[in-house]
């Protein structure tokens, strides 16, 4: 059967990896969170205490860095050098400057040349900022998530509590306009909706109901020659 590559972007908390997850799973495709990427550099970074403005550090530091995702317990978790860091990559401390890291070009062309590698054997879901725009321009199917910020601080406070992180409504609205921002403007790969992607606002639609709404999408690529 024909494979193709659905790319997902959108603002941060839109829930761009649930409907990645579920729709690889209904697929049997490959799920790829390119948000915990830049977080594992992220995560590094911070602990080597990384000068972002020394060029030559960074690049030593992205030569030592090694992401993978492996099943751990039935769930997608990313691995950092070997090392199981799917919670820690959550916390707030990495939340805080994942943006600033992700806007470094240098850092944005390592992981780029890494995403592109996993798709070619296509059979993917990626979600991200730039999947449609500059990972794969050539995706099948573009999917642009948005919701109201209201409902995505909420969302992303639920998800903290049941993680067990102590953190409020507000701190978590501030994070996320902050990170919207940055994220979008941003000189290298802002995020942008790609001229061809399927719009979806999901802040009134069940998980369940965006599920549908776009496997019956992926599926109309997928048997697009057949038909
Ligand atoms: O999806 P997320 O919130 O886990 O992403 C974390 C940060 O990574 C986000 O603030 C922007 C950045 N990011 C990016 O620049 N490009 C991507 N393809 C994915 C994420």
């Amino acid at each position: 059967m024909k494979k193709i590559i659905v790319a997902i972007d959108g603002f941060s908390s839109c829930g761009k990896s649930t409907l990645a997850k579920d729709l690889a799973k209904k697929l049997k495709y490959i799920y790829v969170d390119t948000g915990a990427m830049y977080r594992a550099v992220t995560l590094f970074f911070l602990r080597h205490n990384i000068d972002l403005n020394n060029t030559l550090e960074v690049s030593r530091a992205l030569d030592k860095i090694q992401i993978s995702f492996r099943n751990f317990n039935g769930e997608n978790t990313t691995f950092l050098n070997d090392e199981n860091v799917e919670d820690e990559i959550r916390q707030m401390t990495v939340s805080n400057a994942v943006s600033q890291i992700a806007a470094i070009s240098l850092v944005r062309k390592t992981m780029v040349e890494q995403q592109r590698e996993m798709g070619k054997q296509k059979g993917l879901v990626m979600d991200g900022r730039d999947i449609g725009t500059v990972v794969f321009p050539n995706a099948e199917l573009k999917i642009f998530l948005t919701a109201d910020t209201e409902i995505r601080a909420k969302r992303r406070l639920d998800e903290m509590i049941n993680k067990g992180i102590d953190i409020s409504f507000q701190e978590i609205k501030k994070n996320l306009r902050k990170r919207d921002r940055i994220d979008s403007t941003r000189k290298d790969s802002p995020l942008r909706k790609a001229s061809d992607a399927i719009e979806i606002d999901n802040t009134e639609l069940t998980k369940d109901k965006q599920l549908q709404e776009v496997l019956f999408l992926a599926w109309e690529q997928i048997n697009m020659d057949v038909l």
